[in-house]
Order: C-alpha cells, then structure tokens, then sequence
C-alpha cells in the first residue's frame, strides 16, 4: 500500500483500481503513512497555516429536496428564516472588525433572494469591505445568474457535487440531476470564480466504488477548494434513521484529495468536528487548510439544522473566533486571516 500512496504522492492520480485497492486494504499503519504524506504536502503549499472563513448562514428557505437535508423544503418542521441586506451587512462588519477578510454567503435555494437583490448584496458588501472576498454558497442557478453575481463582485462558489455516483445521486435528490449539478460547477469555473466542488462520505448506500467516483471527478474538474464532510443523518428528512458516515474514513477522504490536488483549499468542515470533538483538528492534521467559523446571529443559528447535533450553535462570533484560534494553535498550525485565495488566482 505504501507504493500506492508514494505514487499518488508523485503522480497526483491513480487509476480507479489503485484506488480501490487502497481504500479497501489500508491497515492502520498506511493510513498513518497516508497522512504523514497529505501533511506533508499541505506543508510545502500554505506552511503551517490555516485560512479562516466567515460564514453566514442567510437563509434556511430551500426549494430543493435533498434526501438527507435538514432544511429540504418538505421538512414542515424546520422553523424558515431569512436575513435581510441590513443583517447580513451588519454582520461583515461585526466580522470584518474580527479580522475576517472572506465571507461565505450560505443558503438554501431561496428564490426570494432574486438575481437583483443578490447583486445588490454582493456590491453593497464590496463597496463596503473591498478587501474582502465573498464565497456565494446557494445552490443551483442558471449561467447567466452566476455571471450576474460574478460581475456584481462575487469572487468564489461553493457548490458540493454531494456524490459523483449518477445511481446515488439520483435516489438522494429528487427532481435534480447530476448533469445538471456538473454543468453548474464547469459554469462557475468558466466565467472565472474560484470553485468549491465536493461529497459527502458514509452517504446511506454508498460504496467505494462510488467515493472514487467522487475522486476521479474531482481530478477532472481541478476545483480551487474540496468541501469533504461525513452525513450525519437529521431525524426530520427521510435518512433519519439511517447511519452517519465515520470520521475516519472522511480524514481518509481529506488526505487522498490533498495528495490528488496539492493546492487545493481544503475545509475541516463543522460537520466532522461534530462527529469526533477533535475532528476539526484532525482534519487539518490530515492535510485541510480552512476553518469556517460561524458568524450567523444566535437567535438563527439551530434553525440552519442541516444534521442532529451540529456543532457551534450557542456561542457568539468572536468566542468561536476565539476558540477555533485555540484550537488551531493547540494543534500546531498558525492562523491566517487574509482572504486567503487560491495561488492559481493570485497570480492571475
Ligand atoms: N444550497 C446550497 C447547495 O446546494 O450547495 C448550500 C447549502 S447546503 C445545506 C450545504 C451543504 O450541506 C451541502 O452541500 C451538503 O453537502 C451539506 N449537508 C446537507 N445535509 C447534510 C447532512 N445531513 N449531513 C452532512 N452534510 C449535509
Ligand atoms: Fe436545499 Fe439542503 S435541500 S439546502
């Protein structure tokens, strides 16, 4: 196994078969190797830092349906909110004062937030906090609704392909299709905005066949950023009962893409630090270089109830800047809060 991973070390690619014979094979102590590599690598791109992202979560309304979604449009129970400009500016001051100098915009597809009103969001926040960058994270829109957002000023999208699996993804979204989750991401990179492709690990039939599906993808659109997270089922949604993915097989996952996309920025997402208490840390152990705390307002916090147990919904920004900052440091990393682009870009 050692072979296999000091040749995706070198070559940044394996075939589909090395893959499954890694995943499938890996003993404790290649998976130890397999880290010290991602780590390695993730050492010779961003050092010992760490990129930390504001996030606001400004609207729960959703008219997708996924599966495994807390806040899918037919979860009666989700109690909706949503932000207004005002809020949500409010907000990037609160942070901008903090040190953030990215905001991650995240929502449900909420068509009350029109391709106007987000424009004037996205140049109301511009106008104000220029040296920021914004990451719009709100679903599916057509290429002239992305070009709209990207010449108002938007500078990154995130938009997880959730699986590459055409099977799997079909039976988790319905009235969606991967085709068209594909043709959003190749979209977003064409009209120029760094990109955030990823997937989900543990998903309710979910084989390994399918995370290298996931995988190959990923090689093929070479993303600026990989958000990995596990499921986590959300007792109000159709996989309620269904079992989570592991925090091991994602810190897998994690390394794998680090050694596929050396550069890449890659999130210790919120979703792994609530499966394990040091998941986040893990994370970035494993090769992740982002941390994305939250900067919603309290009172709308569990409403944004994505999975059972989510992590971080009590405590006011700046203990949360404050105790990822910690958190960072325990662990051995130094935080970076300038907005933090891909290199790719920069040199631009
Ligand atoms: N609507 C936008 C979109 O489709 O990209 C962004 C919001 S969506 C809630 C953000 C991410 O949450 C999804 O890409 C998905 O991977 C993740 N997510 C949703 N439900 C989850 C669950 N039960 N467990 C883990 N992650 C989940
Ligand atoms: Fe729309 Fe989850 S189903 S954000």
């Amino acid at each position: 196994m050692k072979l296999l991973i000091d040749k995706l070390y070198k070559n940044h690619g394996l075939s589909r078969e090395e893959f499954l014979l890694l995943l499938a094979k890996m003993s404790d102590k290649d998976v130890e190797y397999l880290f010290q590599k991602s780590s390695q690598v993730k050492l010779e791109h961003y050092a010992d830092t760490v990129y930390m992202r504001g996030l606001i979560e400004f609207t729960n309304y959703c008219k997708q349906n996924c599966a495994y979604c807390g806040i899918r449009a037919d979860n009666k129970k989700a109690e909706r909110y949503r932000l207004s400009i005002d809020e949500i500016l409010d907000i990037c001051n609160t942070g901008y004062g903090l040190g953030f100098r990215t905001f991650v915009l995240q929502g449900g597809e909420d068509d009350s937030y029109t391709d106007d009103k987000m424009t004037t969001l996205i140049k109301s926040i511009k106008r104000t906090f220029s040296d920021c960058a914004i990451t719009l994270s709100i679903g599916e829109k057509s290429r002239d609704s992305y070009q709209k957002y990207f010449d108002a000023g938007a500078d990154r999208y995130l938009l997880r392909h959730e699986t590459a699996s055409p099977l799997l993804y079909k039976k988790l979204h319905p009235n969606m299709s991967l085709e068209n989750r594909m043709r959003c991401l190749w979209d977003l990179k064409d009209i120029g905005f760094q990109v955030g492709a990823g997937f989900m690990v543990g998903l309710p039939g979910q084989t390994d066949n399918d995370l290298v599906d996931d995988l190959l993808f990923l090689k093929e659109l070479k993303p600026h950023m990989v958000g990995i997270g596990p499921f986590i089922p959300h007792k109000d949604t159709p996989l309620g009962m269904e079992m989570g993915g592991t925090a091991d097989k994602t810190l897998i996952m994690i390394a794998l893409v680090r050694l596929l996309l050396p550069d890449v920025l890659l999130p210790s997402t919120t979703a792994l630090g609530t499966i394990d208490p040091n998941g986040r840390e893990k994370g970035l152990k494993a090769g992740a270089n982002v941390v994305m705390p939250n900067l919603s307002p309290i009172s709308v916090r569990s409403k944004y109830s994505l999975y059972d147990g989510k992590i971080c919904t009590d405590d006011e920004a700046i203990k949360c800047l404050k105790c990822m900052g910690q958190r960072i440091k325990n662990a051995g990393f130094s935080v970076d809060m300038s907005r933090g682009d891909h290199k790719d870009w920069r040199n631009l």
